[in-house]
């Protein structure tokens, strides 16, 4: 296994994972040192594009982000998710995993699923491709966008789907929306890191959507913590920009040849 892999999977019980997504380089820069993994995420559909879901990103789009996300990482460990439809088999999964590891130069993929998907798991790893899984809320292939583990069935499939895929090679698994207590059984049954998003304090490392925590996507969930208005700073900026470009008071001399 990797170093950086290696070095993530010794962080369990022994100090909490930071985990943020990123789209482009300028930014990848600034998590890179804070961040212990940044994650290409297929939630730049919505965020980015205004897709109805992630179901619509495509190979293409992950990979040209995923290489501008990689000139800005230097650090931290870089995973890049395999848009739905890119691993609906083993074989299909292998050779878009390679797609993305050789143009993108990631150091891991993420996909969503369980039981169904750790043979694809097995694969991956064996042919020397770290996965990191996903659980819980899955914006690829659900329905619907409620929080998982209210029913005792769904309960024991999250808590099972954790323990096989982490014996499929899987280095830690992201678990989305997952109830407070059963987030707690998941984090405390398996080896490999938990990174929870909306699944409480009790996982190993948290993930969020770097736009919502920066207030940069206008949108208002119960597991975000704004944590500044990004929208309000460049507000500030293009007005200031505008006002003084009117009055003609930009450019300036100074910025001129
Ligand atoms: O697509 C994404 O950004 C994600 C994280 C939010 C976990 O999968």
């Amino acid at each position: 296994m990797k170093k950086k892999i290696l070095e993530l999977i010794a962080k369990k019980n022994k100090s909490k994972i930071v985990s943020l997504t990123a789209y482009s380089k300028n930014i990848a820069t600034i998590l890179d040192n804070f961040c212990d993994i940044i994650l290409v995420g297929d939630s730049l559909g919505s965020v980015l594009y205004n897709y109805k879901s992630t179901r619509e990103v495509s190979l293409d789009i992950m990979i040209e982000h995923s290489k501008s996300v990689r000139m800005g990482v230097k650090k931290s460990l870089m995973v890049v998710d395999m848009p739905h439809n890119t691993y609906r088999n083993p074989k299909e999964a292998l050779k878009n995993a390679k797609k993305i590891m050789a143009e993108t130069k990631s150091d891991a993929v993420k996909l969503e699923g369980g039981k169904k998907i750790c043979q694809t798991i097995e694969i991956l790893v064996k042919n020397n491709i770290p996965v990191m899984g996903h659980l819980g809320l899955l914006p690829q292939t659900d329905k619907t966008f409620k929080f998982k583990g209210k029913k005792i069935s769904e309960r024991r499939k999250i808590l099972r789907d954790a323990q096989l895929l982490q014996s499929a090679g899987a280095f830690s698994i992201v678990l989305e929306c997952v109830e407070t207590s059963l987030a707690k059984i998941v984090t405390k049954k398996i080896d490999i890191p938990t990174i929870g998003i909306g699944a409480s304090s009790n996982c190993d490392g948290q993930i969020l959507v770097l736009d919502d925590l920066i207030g940069l996507n206008p949108i208002d969930v119960r597991f975000v913590k704004k944590y500044s208005n990004i929208r309000k700073e460049i507000t500030k900026a293009v007005a200031g920009y505008t006002r003084d470009v009117r009055n003609k008071n930009f450019p300036l001399k100074k910025h001129s040849y």
